[in-house]
This record gives structure tokens, sequence and C-alpha cells, in this order.
């Protein structure tokens, strides 16, 4: 038996109010201005039993989220299936952008993980039985729906690799900043590279009983207006020279194109970064970019809301142009009193909203397949085997 009893179940209660948290970071008081931390809804026993009930019975009519009548039916799906506290939160959620909004949404004990019908957890992504895990696909689908997204795949991250993907620590890479490395992985917005990155990701996670806490950094935890690099932040001049991933080889030709990292509206920008990449020895950022970079990170740091542990059937709906992501360093498969359990297990997926944007970078033939590599640049793909 899988023993689940350091689990933890709640979120860390410090530091949830502003001047608590400007008092807990020791920070200048000026650098927070805005919300400091994310939603946190408590899901309800009936709430879950309801959301088990649609898992069963979606797993049973379609057998896969890769099923086309279910994405076709998604939206729907949403609407009928999810309860409906959850599903007008996820409505308002979807259009909370302003200058009071997080960004990100956590949903406590959204479902109850079977953790001995789980079983072991792999050594690493590649490894791990799909089958298992398609109750947990379909509940995360659904919130995408919700969010009036579709399910998207990118040729980016391993290749398409379906519509959800494991996230677990892999040996192989255990001192790489990366999603399965051991080290700290510090914020950044997913496939910051890309023009048509997702909009929405969701990760769920199925364990974390090494009590890995998850970093969330929104952009509107900081006043810009106050801030000397906010105007230079605005301008396409960063770089990411893509260190850090699988594809490193195939996109490393486009690797100078700049991009800027505040966009969109002038009030309310979207964040596109990736600390790790652009602040990277390699990286070759210009003076101008790098200093402002480093003035920014310094006060992302500060900004960045680290006491959320979640623990398995936990839920974190980002909204991935506000908010960016990261996590503790963990120690796979051991906890802190060096005891050995099963390593963390994690979901992610990802919709997009902006359809016709991102039609743009789209495969011909299978409309949800990204084939950007970096700033709007494809790769060619003669063929792909996808449902
Ligand atoms: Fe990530």
């Amino acid at each position: 038996m899988i023993d689940a009893r350091l689990e933890p179940d709640v979120v860390s209660q410090e530091a949830h109010t502003l001047p608590e948290r400007k008092q807990s970071l020791g920070a200048d008081p000026d650098v927070l201005s805005g919300p400091t931390a994310p939603e946190v809804v408590q899901v309800t026993d009936d709430e879950r039993d309801h959301i088990a009930r649609a898992a069963g019975l979606l797993s049973q009519r379609y057998g896969s989220i890769d099923s086309p009548e279910f994405r076709r039916m998604l939206p729907a799906l949403a609407g009928q299936h999810l309860p409906q506290r959850l599903y007008m939160l996820l409505a308002d959620f979807r259009d909370a952008f302003q200058r009071t909004d997080y960004g990100a949404l956590i949903l406590k004990k959204m479902l109850n993980v079977d953790q001995d019908s789980l079983g072991p957890t792999p050594a690493r992504w590649q490894e791990a039985e799909l089958e298992k895990i398609k109750p947990y696909e379909f509940i995360t689908a659904l919130i995408h729906g919700a969010l009036g997204g579709t399910l998207a795949q990118f040729y980016y991250q391993r290749k398409g690799g379906g519509f959800s993907h494991c996230v677990i620590q892999d040996p192989a890479m255990k001192e790489t900043e990366t999603g399965a490395g051991e080290v700290e992985l510090r914020p950044h917005t997913e496939s910051a590279n890309l023009h048509h990155s997702p909009d929405f990701i969701t990760f769920l996670w199925l364990r974390n009983i090494e009590r890995v806490p998850c970093y969330l950094f929104s952009i509107r935890s900081l006043d810009l207006a106050e801030k000397r690099y906010e105007k230079i932040l605005r301008e396409p001049i960063f770089k990411k020279p893509l260190v850090a991933d699988n594809l490193a080889s195939e996109a490393q030709q486009w690797a100078d194109q700049a991009v800027p990292v505040l966009y969109g509206n002038p009030l309310h920008p979207w964040l596109r970064v990736d600390f790790i990449e652009q602040l990277s020895s390699g990286a070759d950022q210009s003076q101008r970019a790098q200093q402002a970079l480093e003035a920014f990170e310094q006060d992302a740091r500060a900004a960045t809301y680290t006491a959320l542990v979640p623990g398995g059937g936990d839920l974190c709906v980002l909204n991935n142009k506000m908010c960016a992501h990261g996590r503790g360093p963990v120690q796979a498969g051991v906890d802190s009193n060096a005891n050995a359990v099963e390593k963390r297990w994690m979901l992610r997926m990802m919709s997009v909203v902006d359809r016709f944007a991102f039609y743009e970078t789209a495969h011909s033939r299978h409309p949800y397949f990204s084939k950007e590599m970096h700033t709007g640049k494809t790769v060619e793909l003669q063929e792909i085997t996808l449902p």
C-alpha cells in the first residue's frame, strides 16, 4: 500500500494578506502593490462526488480525451458535468485579467486520487501507464472546456506528446533546471519562446509526498508604473536561448530572435518571461536588456508566492500570460525525514483560447497541434500521427 500519510492537505496558512506578505518578505513595501496570492477554493465532498461520477461516465462514453468527438463536445460537456459553482468560478477566471486579478486559481481536493490503484510513480514520464490516469485527464479537460479553450499540443514540448503530460522527476535530468530535474525551478512562462504559447495551463498533482512547494509569480503583484524598467520590458529586445530545452538543437538557429517581456494591453500587460534561460550565460542579452531583466527578476523574486504545498488531488489553473510558475528544489522519492516515499507525479494540460491566432503556426491537418519552435518560426513536419 502506498503511504500517503505525509500528503499535505492544506495550503500553508502563512502570509496570505498583502500586509502580512510584505512583512514576511522583509521586502521594500513599495515592491508589492497588487494581489500577492492565488485564490484558493476548497472543493466540497458533494462537488468531488459529482466530478468523480462525471469522470467515470465520460471515460466509458469516450474512452480517451484523444477522442475527436469528446473534444468537439468539450465546451458543452464542461457546462453539463462540472458542479455549477466551479463552472461559474472558472467562467469568471477566464476573463480576469485586470489590476486586482492574480491569474492563478487553486482548487483544493478537486478529486480523490486512489493511490493504490495508481501504483508506483514511473521512473520517468516516458514509462507512465496512461490507462491509469484517464479519469483524471477527463476531469482536467473539463476545466479547460469551462475556460473556453480547446486542448492543444506543441511540437516544441515533447514533440506534442499528447494532450496531457505526466511530469515526473527523471534521474538522468537531476541536475537540470527543468520540470524533470531536482534543482529549484525558477518561475517561467510556459513556452516563453513561442508567440502562440498556451493561454491556460492546469497542473493536477496526483501525489506530492515530498512536499515540494509550487512557486507562482503574477505580473499583477508588481506596481509596474513605479518601475524604471517597465518601458524597457515592452521593447522587443529580449532573447531566449533555449539552453535547457530538449529540442534545443532544432531551435537553436532562431535563438537570437528577440521579443518583449511585457505586451498587449497598455494598462494590464501580458507577461512572457523565462528567468532561467533569459538570464543564463548563453543568452547573450544586450546590456540594456540584461540590466532590465536583472532588476525585474529581483522584484519578481520578492513577489513570488511560495506558500503553496499541493497535495494529491489539488489542481492549479493558471493564466499563462499573467502568472509564471516554478517549484522548489526536490529530492525525488525522499521525504524530509529521509524516508523513501513515492515520487511526485503531476499531470499538465494546456489549452488555447485564441484559436485564430494559434492557427498561424498550426499543422494544416491537425489544427490543435502547434509547429512553432521560436517566435513564430515553425518546423517542417511531413506527417505526424495523431488521433
Ligand atoms: Fe513549466
